[in-house]
């Protein structure tokens, strides 16, 4: 099972209910969050009571991707905001069991992401405190990046070492490249531009979906 999680990243903001509606509609699995600070990466997109607006329009989970430095001072407040799975960067936070530990005592799935740079083995230290793991196929930041070759094969080094874990990838995704991304072994393919720029929101999630 493939699960598509469009990103609202590139949605219009102020037809964002309406947007997640067109998702819903289309079979999108989850609705990926990209929350940013400004700090951890050079941008700044939404933060809590957007996710809390989303929670009102949609039943689908809420996959939220902080992108903010120290995390474990907001993962109460997404928690409380909607989220459904919070996903922290290994690279923004000294405290990356306790945050994990918090985001399951919120009663939420916890996700753990890396950056293009940052060794896969680098999360074996942490083995067992988190249900996904996010593999960043651009540098986090921007929706509409080039995506960059050597996540295939940074996803199946993830699919080898964490067998039970889900597997996301996330930046560039597009129906060429996801294919070799669900054969390399990934559960989640989160996908922004090429979703939103398609009117038939239906049949490009389908498409990605099918690995073909
Ligand atoms: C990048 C974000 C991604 C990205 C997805 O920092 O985490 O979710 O915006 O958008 P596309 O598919 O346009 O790369
Ligand atoms: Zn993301």
């Amino acid at each position: 099972m493939t699960y598509i999680s469009p990103s609202v990243l590139s949605a219009d903001f102020a037809r964002l209910g309406a947007e997640c509606l067109t998702l819903e509609r289309g079979g999108a699995d989850w609705i990926h969050c990209d929350v940013m600070d400004g700090v951890f990466v050079p941008n700044i997109s939404f933060g809590m009571p957007v996710v809390e607006s989303i929670r009102n329009v949609t039943h689908l989970p809420l996959d939220v991707h902080l992108m903010i430095d120290r995390p474990e001072r907001y993962v109460q407040q997404f928690a409380e905001a909607g989220a459904d799975i919070i996903t922290i960067h290994l690279e923004a936070t000294q405290k990356v069991s306790e945050t994990l530990r918090a985001i399951h005592a919120c009663g939420k799935k916890a996700g753990i992401s890396i950056r293009p740079s940052t060794p896969v083995g680098s999360l074996t230290p942490y083995r067992g405190l988190f249900d996904m793991v996010l593999i960043m196929s651009v540098e986090p930041g921007f929706g509409g990046q080039q995506f960059l070759p050597e996540s295939v094969d940074r996803v199946r080094r993830a699919r080898q070492l964490f067998p039970d874990t889900l597997i996301e990838v996330d930046g560039g995704i597009n129906a060429d490249n996801a294919p070799s991304l669900i054969a390399a072994g990934a559960d989640v393919i989160v996908a922004g531009t090429a979703i939103m720029k398609e009117s038939d929101r239906a049949a490009i999630i389908a498409r990605l979906r099918s690995g073909k």
